[in-house]
C-alpha cells in the first residue's frame, strides 16, 4: 500500500466537504519530525490563498472532517493543527500494526500491483561494441536495470532494449585488421581476448600504414552494402565483443540477455524510410548535401534553429537517424506507453533534439511518455574523471576483479574461519554489492567520486553494512532456533522505536514508486538505509531473546525482524545485490 496516496485521497474528500474546489491539491507528504506526527498535509494554506480566506480557519474545518474519516476509523490516532494551517497526521499503532502483518503474508510485501499494467521499454547499458566496456556503461547498466526491475515488482511490463553500438564506420578498420588476423591463421576469439588492445593495433594501421586507411574505407563500403563475407566477419566479430559484455551482466547481477539486444544495426533497414517520410513531410531538407532538421523549438537566444543532421552529404546515417527509427519501432512495434533511456548526461541534447523531431513526424504519439534519464559521471580521487595510474580508461571487468579481491581480504580479515566456498561466495556479494551500493545511492545526475575504502565500509550507507544488518537478523533467529517464516504473528507496537520500523516498513510502495518515476534508485538506497539504521536502534532499545521477555513480546518482534530481514532482501534485490546468511 501507499499511505501517502491513501492519506493524498481522504484529505481531498474531507477538503470538498469543507467546502473547498474539487481537485484541491491536499499536499501530503512525511512528516519532517516525528512530533509534526508522522504525515503532514499542507495543501490547506495554498487553498486559503487563493481564496483570500483565513487558513487557520479553513484547516479547523478540514480537520472536523477528518475526524470521522481518519481517527474514528482507527487510521490515525490524532490529528493537530498546528502553525498557520498544517494538519499533522499521527497513525495508530494498531493499525499500522495491522497492515504491516496482511503486507507480511503478501508476496509483494504488501506493495499494491498495477490493475492496467503499462508498458515500459527501457534502453539501458547499450556498450558500444568497437571496444571493451568501460566504465561509463557502469552507471547505465546498473542505473537501468535497478529500475527495472523496481517497475517489474510494481508489476508493470518492461521490454528491455540493449540498443548497442554495433555498426558505423570505426568497423572498416577492425574488420580489416581482423580479416589480416585471420589469414594469418589465428583465431578470431584469441585476436578479440582483448578488444582494447585490439581496437589500439588497427586505430594504430590506419595511421600510420599505408594503404589500410583505403581498405578500411572499403570495408566500411562492404559492410553498408551488407556483403556477404564481410557481413560474416562483422558477426563474428560482434558475437566475441558480446559474449565480453555478457560476462560482466554476470559478474554484475544484472537481468540483461541476449534477447534484449537491439543494437543500432537492427534499425539498417528502416533507415531508408525515415529519411523518406522526414523529407515528404517537409521536415527534413537538404543542405549542403546532407539531410538537415533545423529545430525551431530548440532555438537559440538569436533565435537560430538548432541543426540536426539526419542523413550525411555521402548518403551516410548517424546515431540519430537510428534514434528516430528506434522512437517509431517503440512506441509503434513495441507499443510502449513510456520510454526510458539511460546515458550520461552529455548526451541530454541528442535526445531532446530526437524527442522533437520524432514528435513533429508522428513517430512518438503524444500519449507515449520519452524520458531520457542522464546521469553524471564518475571521478577519481582526484576529482578528476576516472582513470587507471596511466590515464587509460579503466576495463568494468578489472574494476569488479579488483573489488572482490578487496572484499576478499575484508571478509577473511573479519572471519578467519570461513571455509573457501563460504569466503568466494560471501566475498563476491560484498565486493560487487559495494561498487553497485555506491553508485546507486548518489544523486543520479551529480558527478561523484568513486572509493574503494568508503564503499566497502561497515558504517554508513554502504552494501556491507545493510547486508551486515541482514545476516544480524538471521543469526537472531538461528539463536532462537527458528525459521524467520514462522515468525508471523501481528505485532504489538508499543515502543517509539517500534513504531518507527513499521511505518518505515509501510513505505517501500511510496518509495517505489517515487524510484520509478524519477529514475532515482538512490532513493531505495537512502530507504534501505534508513531501515536498517533504524533496525539498529531498535535491536539496542528492544530486547528480543534476553531473559525474562515475556512470549508475546518476543513473537512480535521476532514478527518485525521477519519483516525488516524481508524488505531488506527485497529492496537489495531490486538493486541487484545479493544477501547472506552470515559475514
Ligand atoms: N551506445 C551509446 C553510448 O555508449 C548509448 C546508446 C544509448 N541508447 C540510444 N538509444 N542512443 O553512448
Amino acid at each position: 500500500m501507499n499511505i501517502k496516496q491513501l492519506l493524498g485521497q481522504i484529505v481531498s474528500k474531507a477538503m470538498v466537504a469543507a467546502g473547498l474546489p474539487e481537485g484541491t491539491n491536499p499536499a501530503v507528504s512525511n512528516s519532517t519530525k516525528p512530533q509534526f506526527g508522522d504525515y503532514q498535509a499542507n495543501g490547506v494554506m495554498g487553498a486559503a490563498k487563493k481564496l483570500k480566506t483565513n487558513p487557520r480557519e479553513l484547516a479547523t474545518k478540514v480537520v472536523e472532517q477528518l475526524e470521522p474519516t481518519l481517527v474514528a476509523s482507527g487510521i490515525a490516532e490524532k490529528i493537530e493543527l498546528a502553525g498557520p494551517g498544517f494538519i499533522n497526521i499521527h497513525l495508530d499503532k494498531t493499525w499500522l500494526a495491522e497492515q504491516l502483518a496482511s503486507s507480511a503474508q503478501d508476496e509483494h510485501l504488501g506493495v499494491s500491483q498495477r490493475t492496467t499494467p503499462q508498458t515500459v521499454v527501457v534502453d539501458y547499458s547499450a556498450p558500444n561494441l568497437a571496444k571493451e566496456m568501460h566504465v561509463g556503461h557502469l552507471r547505465s547498466t546498473i542505473i537501468g536495470d535497478a529500475v527495472v526491475r523496481a517497475i517489474e515488482f510494481r508489476g508493470d511490463k518492461v521490454i528491455r532494449q540493449n540498443h548497442m553500438g554495433d555498426w558505423g564506420t570505426q568497423f572498416g578498420m577492425l574488420l580489416a585488421h581482423l580479416s589480416d588476423k585471420l589469414a594469418a591463421n589465428e583465431v578470431a576469439e584469441t585476436a578479440l581476448a582483448d578488444l582494447e588492445n585490439f581496437y589500439r593495433e588497427a586505430k594504430i594501421r590506419f595511421d600510420e600504414e599505408e594503404g589500410f586507411a583505403d581498405r578500411s574505407r572499403e570495408y566500411v563500403v562492404r559492410l553498408q552494402s551488407e556483403d556477404a563475407d564481410c557481413m560474416t566477419l562483422w558477426q563474428q566479430f560482434i558475437d566475441i565483443s558480446i559474449a565480453h559484455s555478457e560476462e560482466i551482466y554476470q559478474k554484475l547481477n544484472v537481468t540483461l540477455t541476449r534477447e534484449d539486444i537491439m543494437g543500432e544495426s537492427a534499425y539498417n533497414d528502416d533507415l531508408a524510410a525515415v529519411i523518406t517520410e522526414l523529407t515528404e513531410q517537409g521536415i527534413a531538407v537538404e543542405d549542403q548535401g546532407a539531410k538537415v532538421v533545423f529545430i525551431e523549438e530548440l532555438a537559440n537566444k538569436d533565435g537560430e534553429p538548432s541543426v540536426f543532421i539526419v542523413q550525411k552529404s555521402g548518403g551516410g546515417y548517424l546515431y540519430a537517424t537510428t534514434d528516430l527509427s528506434a522512437c517509431r519501432y517503440r512506441s509503434g512495434e513495441l507499443k510502449a506507453d513510456r520510454i526510458v533511456i539511460f546515458t550520461d548526461a552529455r548526451q541530454a541534447y541528442h535526445f531532446k533534439q530526437v524527442e522533437t523531431v520524432a514528435r513533429n513526424a508522428g513517430f512518438l504519439p503524444e500519449h507515449v511518455a520519452y524520458d531520457h534519464a542522464p546521469f553524471g559521471m564518475m571521478m577519481g580521487d582526484d576529482g578528476k574523471p576516472f582513470k587507471t595510474r596511466t590515464g587509460g580508461t579503466v576495463k568494468l571487468a578489472e574494476l569488479l576483479d579488483e573489488a572482490v579481491v578487496r572484499a576478499t581480504a575484508l571478509i577473511k580479515d573479519k572471519n578467519p574461519d570461513f571455509t573457501e566456498a563460504e569466503l568466494k561466495e560471501i566475498s563476491e556479494k560484498v565486493g560487487i554489492g559495494a561498487v553497485k551500493f555506491a553508485d546507486l545511492s548518489k544523486n543520479r545526475t551529480s558527478d561523484y567520486i568513486f572509493n574503494w575504502k568508503t564503499m566497502l565500509s561497515f558504517e554508513g550507507a554502504t552494501a556491507p553494512y545493510l547486508q551486515y544488518a541482514y545476516t544480524r537478523i538471521q543469526s537472531i533467529f538461528r539463536k532462537a532456533n527458528m525459521d524467520s517464516a514462522s515468525a508471523n504473528t501481528t505485532p504489538v507496537i508499543v515502543e517509539p522505536q517500534e513504531k518507527a520500523l513499521a511505518l518505515k516498513l509501510l513505505q517501500l510502495e511510496e518509495v517505489l514508486d517515487a524510484v520509478i518515476s524519477e529514475c532515482t534508485p538512490n532513493l531505495l538506497c537512502n530507504y534501505l538505509y534508513e531501515l536498517a539504521s533504524l533496525y539498529m536502534t531498535f535491536y539496542e532499545a528492544c530486547p528480543i531473546l534476553k531473559d525474562g521477555i515475556a512470549d508475546d513480546v518476543k513473537a512480535s518482534r521476532l514478527a518485525l525482524c521477519t519483516s525488516i530481514a524481508k524488505t531488506l532482501r527485497q529492496g537489495l534485490d531490486i538493486l541487484g545485490i545479493d544477501v547472506m546468511e552470515k559475514m
